[in-house]
C-alpha cells in the first residue's frame, strides 16, 4: 500500500543517469503484469539521451499544435505546453515505452498494466517515473516508428520517462472511491434435517 500511495508522477530530475541494469529491471518488472491469455502482448523502446529526448520534445509538441489543436485546447496542462522550451520528458534521460504488438484480446490494456508494474518497481528503486500521453501520438506516426526500428503494426501505449527525483515527492491526492454497486447474495442455509 505504501508503494501504491507513494508513488507520484515525477517532473524534475536530478542529472544522474539511471543505470542500463536499472532498465533492465524495470522491464522485467513491467512483463510479470497479468495479460489475457497469458499473450504477452508487449515490447518495450528504450531511449535514451537529454538532449536527443528535448529535440524529440520539440517535435512532439510540434505534431500536436499543428494536427491535434482542438485536443490541446481541453487539456488542463496546455498552458504549459506552449511555453517556449517546454520539455513535455520533463529533462528525464530515459523514456521507456511500453508498445503494444498485435494480439487478439485488447493487447493495450495488458501494457498499462505492465506500465503500472514498471513505475512501481521504479518507485521501490527510488526512481521517480511520469507517464507522458502527449508523445503517443507523434511515436505512433509511420515515419517516427520507422525512424525508431519499430514495426508499423506495434502502438505505442504508454511513454514513461524515468530518473531520480529532484525533490521529495508531494502527497498525492484521490477522490473517494464510487462504488457504483456492492451486491452481496448470501447463500441460504443448507436444510438440515438434524
Ligand atoms: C495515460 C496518462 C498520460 C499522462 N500524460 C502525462 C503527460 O503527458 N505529462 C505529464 O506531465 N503527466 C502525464 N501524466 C501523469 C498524470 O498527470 C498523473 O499521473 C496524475 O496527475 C496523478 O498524479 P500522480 O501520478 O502523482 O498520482 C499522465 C498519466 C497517465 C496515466
Amino acid at each position: 500500500m505504501d508503494a501504491i500511495r507513494d508513488r507520484r508522477a515525477v517532473r524534475r530530475y536530478t542529472p544522474q543517469d539511471v543505470p542500463d541494469a536499472l532498465v533492465a529491471d524495470l522491464i522485467d518488472a513491467a512483463v510479470w503484469a497479468p495479460s489475457a491469455v497469458n499473450q504477452q502482448p508487449w515490447a518495450f523502446l528504450v531511449v535514451r539521451g537529454r538532449s536527443r529526448l528535448a529535440a524529440f520534445s520539440e517535435r512532439a509538441k510540434e505534431h500536436l499544435f499543428t494536427v491535434l489543436p482542438q485536443a490541446l485546447e481541453l487539456h488542463e496542462r496546455s498552458d504549459e505546453l506552449r511555453q517556449p522550451g517546454y520539455n513535455v520528458f520533463h529533462g528525464a534521460g530515459v523514456l521507456i515505452t511500453v508498445l503494444a504488438k498485435p494480439a487478439r484480446y485488447a493487447p493495450a490494456e495488458d501494457c498499462c498494466l505492465a506500465a503500472e508494474n514498471l513505475m512501481l518497481a521504479a518507485h521501490g528503486f527510488g526512481l521517480g517515473t511520469c507517464p507522458v500521453g502527449f508523445v503517443r501520438p507523434w511515436l505512433n506516426l509511420p515515419a517516427v516508428k520507422d525512424e525508431f526500428g519499430i514495426p508499423q503494426n506495434y502502438e505505442a501505449v504508454m511513454p514513461i520517462v524515468v530518473g531520480f527525483p529532484a525533490d521529495a515527492p508531494v502527497a498525492g491526492f484521490r477522490l473517494p472511491p464510487q462504488i457504483a454497486g456492492w451486491l452481496s447474495f448470501p447463500e441460504k442455509a443448507a436444510a438440515s434435517k438434524i
